[in-house]
């Protein structure tokens, strides 16, 4: 029998023509896609927009990205990206002077960064712990929780976007909990990739786009707040779809004292990229029919694989000893970026797809990945590094 991720892959010709392996960069789009969009945008041209059934779409997806995190559906609020998400929340607190927010920028994205470094002409403080090797320091985090502080949040991301490692968020969560610090996640590599379950993690709001696992377009997001911590905070923006008042047009207005929606639903704002939503409702159909778990195991499955053949190959990795690896690997130059993109060329020439982010090539598979990409990316490896081993700063390695 053909298994489910044979199926899916089947239908992304983005898949079957190439070795796509970064998703972390961007996911591939399913090949309906360009008529979904065009049965969308027909609507437009012709003037028959059914505004109604665009409003359904987007609580469909809403109800689709709840599905697949284990979440309430008035837990998620539609955004533009990550950072629109991170700083919902970072400036829906509130701060006052002397307030922490801790965080590791080693293995951040800028973007889990400058929402929380803004806060600081609030007189917010931002502890930046040094990194333990390339992961988040969970130990020294957690050491530092026991004793008097001032932490109101930690953030950080779930899988980080180099060298893609896997912070406890169990662990982490449940140390926040008991001492009543809010866990605010990166979810940009993560959604639609690692399975995270909010009715067991104990995380208070992830911060996600759709571009990327989430085989969809560029410019909507997904932000999940538990629905006790969404309820204490007060939006910095707010409009109609933010409020709740017993009228229900988008254009009724209501001279009340403002009553904020509940949980996460504070936060919407005005129409949505209904187009967005359109594609992601299709793909999130897809992934909770995989389900996460497979998923999970999946692309870890692809990685591991790819991790101990580079090892065979004697390249020197970077192994997680915290959390865990994810569905990225990465080769590191220890001879600056242009040796990593010197063999990101080469492997383009070989049909297979990597990123290069600082000094390393990073490959990252989703769930139309197969075993010959890995094999396709391994090949490619050996035949490069065979050749130019010196170039990456490996000489000291035994091949
Ligand atoms: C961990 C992480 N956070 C955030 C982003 C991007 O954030 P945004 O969706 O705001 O562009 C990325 C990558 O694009 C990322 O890898």
């Amino acid at each position: 029998m053909t298994d489910k991720f044979t199926l899916a892959r089947a239908r992304f010709p983005g898949a079957l023509t190439q070795a796509y392996i970064d998703v972390a960069s961007r996911g591939l789009l399913p090949g309906d896609a360009p008529q979904i969009a065009h049965d969308h945008l027909r609507e437009r041209v012709l003037g028959r927009t059914d505004k109604a059934a665009y409003f359904e779409v987007v609580e469909q997806a809403r109800r689709g990205i709840a599905r697949l995190l284990h979440a309430h559906v008035e837990e998620i609020a539609i955004t533009k990206n990550v950072s629109d998400g991170l700083n919902m929340v970072a400036n829906a607190l509130d701060w006052k002077a002397g307030d922490e927010v801790w965080l590791c920028s080693a293995v951040e994205h800028p973007n889990n960064l400058y929402a929380w470094r803004n806060l600081e002409a609030l007189g917010v403080k931002v502890r930046d712990f040094e990194a333990a090797e390339s992961e988040f320091p969970i130990d020294a985090v957690i050491e530092a929780l026991q004793g008097h502080h001032r932490a109101r949040v930690i953030t950080v991301s779930a899988t980080s976007f180099l060298p893609g490692f896997r912070v406890d968020l169990d662990r982490l969560g449940a140390a926040c909990r008991a001492t009543g610090v809010r866990l605010v996640v990166d979810g940009a590599q993560s959604a639609g990739i690692t399975h995270i379950d909010v009715e067991k993690t104990p995380i208070d709001a992830l911060a996600m786009s759709t571009q990327k696992g989430l085989c969809s377009v560029y410019g909507m997001g997904f932000l999940y707040v538990r629905r006790e911590f969404a309820e204490e905070l007060r939006p910095r923006y707010l409009a109609r779809f933010g409020v709740d008042i017993p009228a229900t047009h988008e254009a009724d207005y209501d001279a009340a004292p403002i009553r904020l929606q509940p949980a996460a639903l504070r936060f919407d704002l005005g129409n949505y990229n209904f187009l967005a939503a359109t594609l992601v409702t299709h793909a999130l159909d897809l992934l909770n029919s995989l389900g996460s778990k497979d998923i999970d195991d999946h692309v870890c499955h692809l990685a591991r694989r790819l991790g101990d053949g580079l090892v065979e190959l004697g390249v020197p990795m970077v192994i997680p000893r915290l959390g865990r690896q994810a569905n990225m690997i990465c080769i590191e130059s220890r001879r600056g970026q242009a040796p990593a993109l010197a063999l990101q060329e080469y492997l383009k020439t070989l049909n297979v797809q990597a990123a290069v982010r600082r000094n390393a090539v990073r490959f990252s598979f989703h769930f139309y990945n197969s075993e010959e990409d890995v094999d396709a990316a391994l090949n490619g490896c050996s035949s490069w590094l065979t050749q130019h081993w010196p170039t990456f700063g490996f000489e000291d390695v035994n091949q």
